[in-house]
């Protein structure tokens, strides 16, 4: 098992049928946003089963925060991205 860095921040996404129908837009987003700020080293994007609340598809979890994000679209992984994974960029993204 490969161990995770100290500062390492984890962003889970459901896998889980029903979500994984939905949640490209928001992975790809998120990763996109990651991978321009440098951010590739220290922020992953993991998956996780199906939490159960797939009625709000595409569901994301952020560990380091305790906080499930639902519905997520583009728009609001943008959100995600600039509050919880790298505040201090939140001007430096458009
Ligand atoms: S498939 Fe994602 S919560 Fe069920």
């Amino acid at each position: 098992m490969q161990q995770e860095k100290p500062c390492e921040k984890v962003v889970f996404f459901c896998d889980g049928k029903k979500c994984c129908r939905y949640n490209d837009e928001a992975k790809n987003t998120l990763s996109d946003l990651i991978s321009d700020c440098g951010l590739a080293e220290v922020v992953v994007l993991k998956k996780m089963k199906c939490q159960g609340i797939c009625k709000k598809a595409p569901v994301f979890y952020l560990p380091n925060n305790d906080t499930y994000k639902k519905e997520v679209s583009s728009k609001k992984a943008k959100k995600i991205f600039e509050k919880y994974i790298a505040p201090e960029k939140r001007n430096s993204v458009e």
